[in-house]
């Protein structure tokens, strides 16, 4: 498994261009992609990271981390995901980084997603779909999600993000239509975010077969 994961990291160094300011997701994919990419480090400018785990791991290896308000937009967004169907859309946030992990794609022109094979599913909903939530509005959450979709909530207890927030992960979807269903549920109040990657999906993916293969 962790084979596919450096395969997959490894050829998503393809996407840096000299003089990038790279924007870093989060998880045990990406920490081969960090890896690496402080090989190349002297022909990029820094970079934006997802979560405090791997802003440790960038400046470990001298990568200077940049603050996404100051850089302005990003030309490549580089990050795992936890399911991947075939048209790219994408559950995220098994880390508890799904927030700004939202945000730096949102920011970026092109998002490569780098994953395992056993990520990739005909519909999304096998993994339980996280949604990260305000802590007084837990409960409410939970119970507005069970009746809109049917799916069980599940508070991720001992969890708090890099946001001071709490997560719900959603068991029991089939998420056959993901943009209307990150959609429904991002108008709950008390919704940070929703781990589905559907408005915003990735541009590429690439899954670490032996020679990697790149859908996009
Ligand atoms: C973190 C994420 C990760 O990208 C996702 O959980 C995949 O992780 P890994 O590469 O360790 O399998 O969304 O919030």
């Amino acid at each position: 498994m962790s084979e596919s994961k450096r395969l997959a990291g490894e050829k998503a160094i393809d996407y840096v261009e000299d003089g990038m300011i790279v924007g870093v997701g989060t998880g045990s994919t990406v920490a081969y992609f960090i890896d690496a990419l402080a090989r190349i480090k002297h022909r990029i400018d820094g970079a934006v990271s997802s979560s405090e785990q791997s802003t440790q791991r960038l400046r470990a290896h001298g990568i200077e981390v940049l603050d996404l308000n100051a850089t302005g937009p990003l030309p490549l967004y580089v990050d795992g995901a936890d399911e991947c169907d075939p048209q790219r859309h994408l559950i995220k946030g098994g880390g508890a980084a799904l927030t700004r992990e939202k945000i730096i794609a949102e920011a970026s022109a092109t998002f490569v997603c780098i994953v395992d094979p056993a990520k990739q599913v005909p519909v999304l909903g096998r993994f339980p779909l996280p949604v990260e939530v305000i802590p007084m509005a837990r409960s409410l959450v939970a119970r507005e999600i069970l009746a809109a979709t049917g799916g069980q909530p599940v508070w991720r207890e001992q969890v708090t993000t890099d946001n001071g927030n709490w997560v719900l992960d959603v068991h029991g979807l089939s998420i056959t239509d993901p943009v209307a269903l990150e959609a429904t549920l991002n108008q709950i109040p008390g919704v940070v975010s929703v781990g589905l990657f559907a408005r915003r999906k990735a541009d590429v993916v690439i899954v670490g077969t032996p020679t990697p293969t790149v859908l996009d």
